[in-house]
């Protein structure tokens, strides 16, 4: 397939390098055709990857489009990334709205009755959002073997055929479909936004952060 990846921070490195190893072609975005870190990437990547700009990479992608993005900003990512560069495609939302303006740790911008997920969703009414893989480390996002035991990973979104297509998908980087748990429409993306507290204060006690979540009935 050919993914988009916008997002040129660890979390675009680390999905992009993924996503060519299991095969797929990766156009990463960001603000500028010239960011130097995307070019470093696509460097060092091989001839499955390319890098341009934000709405040039979201044009590229066939079906999924991947938010890597500062939350802070991913509302401005994606109106750049433009919304009929987006229509009917499928956007999975790994922002996170954390804000360290005030310092260590940061707080979340939005909770509790909205969520990032909800106003990207509102933003972009033509495209399927689905908010997921913020809950732990980006090098076991689309990797779990990387990490011993079922661990699990959430999805939230409004179209359950698109959430089917994206569990198809995960499949195929690893995860089984028990260790996806879908939590219901893109509200429930409220709780995965605010399990972030939790992930940092573990992360803090660990000193790592190779570690996940599971569920145990
Ligand atoms: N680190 C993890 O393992 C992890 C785990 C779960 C979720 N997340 C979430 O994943 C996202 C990416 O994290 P990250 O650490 O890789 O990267 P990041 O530093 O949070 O964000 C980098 C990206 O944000 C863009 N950006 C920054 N300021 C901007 C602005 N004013 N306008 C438009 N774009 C701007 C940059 O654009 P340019 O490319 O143009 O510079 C860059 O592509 C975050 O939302 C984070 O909360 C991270």
């Amino acid at each position: 397939m050919k993914i988009s990846v916008l997002g040129t921070g660890m979390v675009g490195n680390a999905i992009g390098t993924r996503l060519l190893a299991l095969g797929h072609e990766v156009m990463m975005g960001s603000r500028t055709a010239t960011n130097e870190k995307a070019k470093a990437w696509v460097a060092s990547a091989g001839n499955k990857a390319s890098n341009g700009t934000y709405e040039t990479a979201a044009a590229f992608a066939d079906k999924f489009v991947i938010n890597c993005g500062n939350g802070q900003h991913t509302l401005d990512i994606l109106k750049q990334a433009g919304a009929s560069n987006l229509k009917g495609k499928i956007l999975i939302d790994i922002a996170n709205p954390l804000d360290f303006s005030e310092g260590m740790p940061p707080f979340l911008s939005v909770c509790n009755k909205d969520s990032l997920g909800e106003q990207v969703q509102k933003l972009l009414p033509e495209t399927k959002v689905i908010k997921s893989l913020n809950t732990l480390n980006c090098n076991f996002m689309l990797n779990p073997a990387l990490l011993a035991g079922d661990h699990v990973i959430f999805m939230s979104g409004n179209d359950d055929a698109a959430k089917g297509e994206y569990l198809a998908f995960l499949n195929t980087c690893g995860w089984k479909s028990t260790q996806v748990f879908d939590l219901g429409d893109i509200k429930t993306a409220r709780g995965t936004e605010m399990l972030l507290p939790v992930w940092l204060s573990i992360y803090q006690k660990l000193g790592t952060p190779n570690f996940n979540f599971g569920i145990v009935k």
